[in-house]
């Protein structure tokens, strides 16, 4: 079966063609995976701007998506997935009506696929194991922090998520503060990982809903005590290397003991017999390596997944894959197919 997926929930215009064997576990081979990054042009702004992105969308996509089909030589298509949320509403709408319209040119199935189901599945995209669920899975990205109970494929419960700003959200605000460009993620953590200069410069971000008893995150405090502490000081201080740095490090730390605090108190809560990461901000190296850290120190036997970098930020690949888990289990999508800037796991 040859699947064409699309992704436009956010600032990348993404299309991939995958051939999917229907063994079990499936095995999916990548024939293209083009993505338009629309980031240069978002971060004069410091953050995503809906319609500028839709008005790239609407520009990109049918040359990204020709583009993916050509450097896939041309297979039939079998199956289209298409995100249809949670995102932003615009951008949601551009793949959608364009997956529609395709589908009804080339007369294809058309299957609708939830983007943070997409990131969860994009674990699987080199095929998968035994024995995995009941799993927990921490998505974090620039629009959402969850944690999901994994039944099963196909079958989630949302336990906890921001009540305010997302975590990527946060990287990218405090990257703002401290003029360091967008997106922040990956400035901040590069930063955060240079060796530290030895100057004493105590700083202590809080670590929001940390002691709390559930599985929900804040971040927009945290941004904001940095916001504070950053106005505070002498101007000069504040703008130096050393200062700077030290934020870095202090505020992807904060991040970090939060994320793997509630995520590793789900895992014991829930005997999960997996850890599922997933989104643009599991692509940091830090964060990865200290869950780790956590996992053998608690003793838990769990499996550990985590998805290439490149399939951590957006991509049409794990569109495909999650409209695969769709297809098989009978999840086609009529003629009413919307996009949906709040769409639920479920
Ligand atoms: O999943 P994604 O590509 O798009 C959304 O669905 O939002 O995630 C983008 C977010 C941005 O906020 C970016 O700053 C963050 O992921 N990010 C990172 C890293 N790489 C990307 N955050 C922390 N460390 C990274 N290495
Ligand atoms: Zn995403």
């Amino acid at each position: 079966m040859i699947i064409l997926s699309i992704e436009t929930s956010c600032d990348d215009t993404s299309v991939a063609v995958l051939r999917v064997n229907g063994s079990t576990p499936p095995k999916f081979k990548i024939l293209s995976n083009i993505i338009s990054s629309q980031v240069e042009l978002h971060a004069q702004y410091g953050g995503v701007f809906p319609s500028l992105a839709k008005r790239e969308h609407q520009k990109n996509l049918p040359i990204v998506c020709e583009k993916a089909i050509k450097e896939a030589k041309n297979p039939k298509i079998d199956l289209i997935a298409v995100t249809n949320g949670p995102g932003l509403e615009l951008c949601l709408w551009i793949g959608v009506n364009f997956a529609k319209e395709l589908a009804k040119k080339i007369k294809t199935p058309l299957i609708s696929v939830n983007h943070i189901e997409s990131h969860i599945l994009a674990n699987f995209i080199s095929g998968n194991k035994k024995n995995l669920f009941p799993a927990i899975s921490l998505i974090v990205s620039g629009g959402h922090t969850q944690i999901i109970l994994v039944k099963d494929f196909g079958q989630y419960q949302i336990l906890g998520e921001t009540r305010d700003d997302a975590a990527g959200e946060c990287f990218d605000k405090v990257a703002r503060i401290l003029g360091l460009g967008y997106p922040g993620g990956p400035i901040i953590s590069k930063l955060a990982d240079l060796k530290s200069p030895r100057i004493s410069m105590p700083m202590k971000m809080p670590r929001p809903m940390m002691s709390q008893k559930n599985y929900d995150f804040s971040f927009s405090g945290l941004k904001t005590a940095v916001l504070y502490d950053f106005q505070k000081r002498d101007q000069n201080v504040a703008k130096s290397p050393t200062y700077i740095q030290k934020m870095c490090q202090e505020v992807q730390q904060a991040i970090i003991d939060v994320l793997i605090s509630k995520t590793i108190k789900a895992a014991k809560d829930f005997q999960a017999k997996s850890l599922i990461l997933g989104g643009g901000v599991t692509a940091n190296n830090e964060l990865k390596r200290q869950f780790k850290v956590k996992i053998k120190k608690e003793g838990l036997k769990i499996n550990f997944l985590v998805p290439k970098s490149i399939f951590c930020t957006d991509n049409a690949v794990m569109v495909a894959v999650a409209g695969y888990y769709n297809f098989i289990s009978g999840k086609i999508s009529k003629k009413g197919l919307e996009a949906k800037a709040n769409l639920r796991i479920s």
